[in-house]
């Protein structure tokens, strides 16, 4: 049966559009919807160009009521029917209840070897720590910030030239390969951990 993934934005979608590349030919999983919390992210009209159904529920006039902003998010994902849940540089902190509503259905992609660098400015933090080392998760969505079941890893080895920057065009290059890896031993039922190299 063919597994029907909604992936939830809040720019550039790149991943989201790795993710909908790789769900061609024998792949168990479509796409049937892209949603982002933002109007203007590129993402929506990347996907819409992909032929994806797109929508948008802005979190701003909610006004900090997060739970008020779930139900609205989670009504239009659930009217899309899809199976799994793909968090791709969504943006939004979610809360347990609405985690709880999706758990064991939900991945997200994180920039970091988690479970180092939970949250933001991962690139950065693993620069000062002087890592030798960085790279990105999947993971299962669980009520706890960036940290729930893992999935899979991509590493890669920092170099002493690197910046934040190109620390973080190196990883997205890391992280178009593994989330759709990922997610297609997940439509498949298969939750073994995927470990790039
Ligand atoms: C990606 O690097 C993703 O790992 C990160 O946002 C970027 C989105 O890029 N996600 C997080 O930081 C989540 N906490 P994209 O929109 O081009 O896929």
């Amino acid at each position: 049966m063919t597994r029907r993934v909604a992936v939830l934005i809040s720019g550039g979608g790149s991943n989201m559009v790795a993710l909908a590349r790789s769900m061609t030919g024998d792949h168990p999983a479509r796409p049937v919807l892209v949603l982002s919390n933002k109007a203007d992210s590129a993402g929506l009209t990347r996907a819409a160009e992909m032929g994806i159904e797109t929508a948008v529920v802005d979190h701003r006039p909610f006004d900090g009521d997060r739970s008020a902003f779930e139900a609205v998010l989670h009504d239009r994902i659930a009217a899309a029917e899809p199976d799994i849940l793909c968090l791709a540089g969504f943006m939004r902190v979610l809360t347990a209840g609405f985690v709880e509503r999706w758990q064991g259905r939900m991945l997200n992609i994180h920039p970091s070897l988690l479970p180092k660098y939970r949250g933001l400015h991962t690139h950065a933090r693993a620069l000062a720590a002087g890592d030798a080392e960085h790279g990105c998760t999947v993971h299962e969505v669980t009520p706890a910030l960036d940290d729930g079941p893992i999935l899979g890893q991509a590493r890669l080895s920092i170099d002493p030239a690197d910046t934040p920057d190109t620390l973080a065009a190196r990883v997205l290059e890391l992280e178009h390969q593994l989330y759709p890896a990922v997610l297609r031993r997940f439509a498949a039922g298969d939750r073994r951990v995927i470990l790039m190299p």
